[in-house]
């Protein structure tokens, strides 16, 4: 800097002024003017030198950066060299083909060659715990997936469902279904998140997975994934498949010559595959299977059908609704009318939850004989902190707190895992809890 200083008075007229100076001094007054001017002079003069060392400094970085990267492009066209290639040149031709196309550069076959086999053949370096991957999971695959991996809306649920995996409508999780971590890691790392694929790392990626596992109660939550640990994790529905053996055990049957006429002296229907469908209320499908028998139908001989039924007339209407629900026990019609509202309503629930004789717990708990009842107690529910912390206190579920409650569910209990907006409509609220209220327990 001080050097500079010096080289720079001259040009910017520092030396007319110290000579100025030198002649002037006549009166202190003027004196100390011309001092200030002087020094005014000096901060000027210093600040520009000190802009022109900045852009100096700026200068040489850009040539430093530029430099760089000449290099790495001169490493790069070295590399391109080697393998016998040159993307830019025309395609060598390759005796015995059509003569297109050319090897493909160990860069880019490592670019594709992403895929993580269940030893965990294929991972990358790193690792990751529960903690940091609630913390990604919040930021990047809770607006889709929920808090807690449970699904908000439609999105697909990660966790739970142990119990379902025989029933009608199994759930199948990463957690409850899925035979092999490695497809966790593979998916995450390829396709998520929705819509930005490609942009975790991997530590990020394990956190994920190992907060994943936790969300499925498969792991404790000091439980760390790690590249070193990872083959030994043992999925839930691991033995859950077969392999296809029907090559070995069933082709053999379909290789003889095939019957074409005559095959069979009598053919009976034994099943009818006719469903009634009644349409399918909003947000959910409930079609009524019609439990008809096959007493009554026609067999089929060469001869043709024995007889040939008449149509049978539509069932009423009531044999097709849904008998679980406990018939309301209202006394008044007005009661009555609410109840019936409320089902409407409960629509917006019937996602996660159940009501009636046959009720299971499924993304949300059973909730028969909600009112009254303690927060948090359905047997096998897995609830959130808040709600087992509720369940301690003994807090019970009343009209005026469910009704706070349902309307705006994040607010009145922060950190529930009931992803739901709210109802925002006082009528519905009322119908809701009354339409709760006749369910019986
Ligand atoms: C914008 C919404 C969105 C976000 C954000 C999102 N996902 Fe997904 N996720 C989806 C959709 C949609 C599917 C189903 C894709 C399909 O079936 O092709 C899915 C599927 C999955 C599955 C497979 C589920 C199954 O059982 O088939 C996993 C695992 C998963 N996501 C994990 C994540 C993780 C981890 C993140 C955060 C890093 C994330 N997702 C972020 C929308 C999202
Ligand atoms: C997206 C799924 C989802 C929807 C939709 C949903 N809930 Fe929930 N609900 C849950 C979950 C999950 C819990 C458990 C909350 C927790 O543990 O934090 C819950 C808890 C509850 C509870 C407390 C139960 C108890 O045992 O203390 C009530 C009451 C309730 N929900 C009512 C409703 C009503 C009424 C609706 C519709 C207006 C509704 N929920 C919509 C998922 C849902």
């Amino acid at each position: 800097m001080s050097k500079f200083l010096n080289l720079s008075i001259p040009v910017f007229g520092g030396i007319a002024l110290l000579i100025g100076l030198a002649f002037g001094m006549s009166s202190r007054n003027h004196n100390a003017e011309k001092i200030e001017t002087l020094e005014t002079r000096l901060a000027q003069i210093s600040e520009h030198a000190s802009n022109a060392e900045k852009a100096t400094k700026v200068q040489s970085d850009r040539a430093v950066e530029l430099e760089t990267k000449l290099a790495e492009i001169e490493e790069v066209y070295a590399e391109l060299a080697k393998n016998g290639s040159d993307l830019t040149q025309a395609a060598p031709a390759v005796p015995g083909t059509l003569g297109i196309g050319r090897p493909a550069h160990a860069k880019e076959i490592a670019a594709w060659d992403v895929d993580v086999l269940p030893d965990g053949r294929g991972l990358p370096e790193g690792s990751g715990d529960v903690f940091v991957g609630e913390e990604v999971f919040a930021e990047k695959c809770a607006a889709c997936h929920g808090d807690f991996a449970e699904g908000v809306d439609n999105w697909p649920v990660l966790a739970g469902g142990f119990d379902t995996l025989a029933d009608k409508d199994p759930v199948k999780t990463v957690g409850s279904y899925w035979p092999h971590l490695s497809t966790a890691w593979d998916y995450i790392n390829r396709s998520m998140p929705f819509g930005a694929a490609g942009t975790l790392t991997p530590d990020e990626t394990y956190a994920i997975v190992a907060y994943i596992l936790y969300s499925n109660d498969l792991v404790d939550d000091e439980f760390v994934l790690s590249k070193d640990n990872f083959s030994e994790f043992e999925m839930y529905n691991k033995d859950g498949f077969v392999i296809d053996d029907r090559p070995a055990t069933e082709y053999a049957n379909w290789q003889g010559e095939p019957c074409m006429s005559d095959c069979k002296d009598e053919v009976n229907i034994t099943m009818r595959s006719v469903f009634l469908v009644d349409t399918p209320p909003e947000g959910g499908s409930d079609s009524v299977p019609n439990m008809a028998t096959i007493d009554g139908l026609p067999s089929f001989t060469k001869e043709g059908p024995s007889f040939i039924p008449v149509a049978e007339e539509k069932p009423v209407e009531e044999n097709v609704e849904k008998a679980s629900l406990a018939t309301p026990s209202a006394e008044v019609a007005g009661t009555a009318d609410l109840i019936k509202a409320g089902k409407k309503v409960f629509k917006k629930c019937s996602a996660c939850h159940q009501v009636g004789d046959k009720a299971k717990n499924r993304s949300g708990p059973v909730l028969n004989g909600i009112v009254g009842r303690t927060f948090g107690t359905v047997d096998g529910f897995k609830y959130s902190k808040v709600f087992k912390a509720a369940a301690e206190e003994g807090r019970v579920w009343d009209e005026a707190n469910l009704a706070e409650f349902l309307k705006k569910p994040k607010a009145y209990m922060k950190q529930t895992k009931m992803s739901f907006s709210g109802l925002k409509k006082d009528e519905d609220l009322m119908a809701i809890i009354e339409y709760l209220k006749s369910t019986g327990q």
